[in-house]
């Protein structure tokens, strides 16, 4: 493993904004701070917001300097890239920042019913050829909606058609409402959303600048679980 690695995950143990269960204690128990986020973590109630597969959490900081009324979390397997976002939320001083290394799989030990008010799923992986993995399966929708409060709504942003279209479909069979959508972002949505939305849907990840580089169109579409 390499140096910066190690630091990195070094230095995420000294983060008190970033959670590192273990899986027994997941699995066992769940998180101690289940059902609690806002009064025991954040100590304020707020909205709460998570970013699932959110890498260097781009989306979970950036909102939260844009929306500093909400409470934000970025979840993530991968310790290295937690570490980026929670580097710049502590140098931005953000105190409306968390981030849990741990499986999106594990959601329902992290989060307790109806605790949540919106999910942001960036760049997810489109899993191709393995449909069940994909953070828009049933399996996910279906998590998505014990944690979420009733109205509570869900962002795709992607670079995969293949992510899109999928996610698309499952809305259609569920009848689940679409609040807002486009296949291409940047020629479309934000030459006709509100100022404050076009400052959010330009926040750009790092898997997302890679793919504009590439030349690849950038998809969303926001819809409820009820
Ligand atoms: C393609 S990257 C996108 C990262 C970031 N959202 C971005 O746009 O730059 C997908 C991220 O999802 C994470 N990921 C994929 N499956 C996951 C899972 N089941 N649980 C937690 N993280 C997951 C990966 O570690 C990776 O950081």
């Amino acid at each position: 493993m390499g140096k910066n690695k190690l630091s990195r995950f070094a230095e995420n143990s000294t983060f008190a904004h970033v959670l590192q269960p273990s899986f027994t204690e997941l699995v066992e128990n769940g998180l101690a701070l289940r059902g609690k986020w806002n009064a025991d973590f954040f100590e304020r109630d707020a909205p709460l917001v998570l970013e699932l597969g959110c890498g260097g959490g781009e989306y979970t900081v950036g909102l939260a300097q844009l929306q500093p009324q909400k409470n934000y979390i970025g979840v993530d397997i991968k310790g290295a890239r937690i570490w980026r976002g929670a580097r710049t939320a502590k140098e931005l001083g953000l105190a409306n920042v968390g981030f849990i290394r741990t499986h999106v799989d594990h959601i329902l030990k992290c989060f307790g019913p109806q605790e949540v008010d919106e999910i942001w799923l960036t760049f997810s992986d489109p899993q191709i050829g393995k449909a069940r993995k994909r953070l828009t399966s049933p399996l996910f929708l279906d998590r998505y909606k014990q944690i979420l409060k009733p109205g509570g709504l869900i962002h795709l942003k992607t670079d995969s058609p293949l992510l899109y279209e999928y996610t698309l479909e499952q809305i259609a069979e569920r009848e689940l409402p679409i609040h807002e959508q486009s296949a291409n972002v940047y020629a479309d949505l934000v030459l006709r959303v509100s100022v404050e939305e076009q400052a959010v849907m330009n926040i750009r990840t790092f898997y997302e600048q890679m793919w504009l580089a590439e030349g690849r169109t950038i998809h969303y579409v926001r819809f409820g679980v009820q």
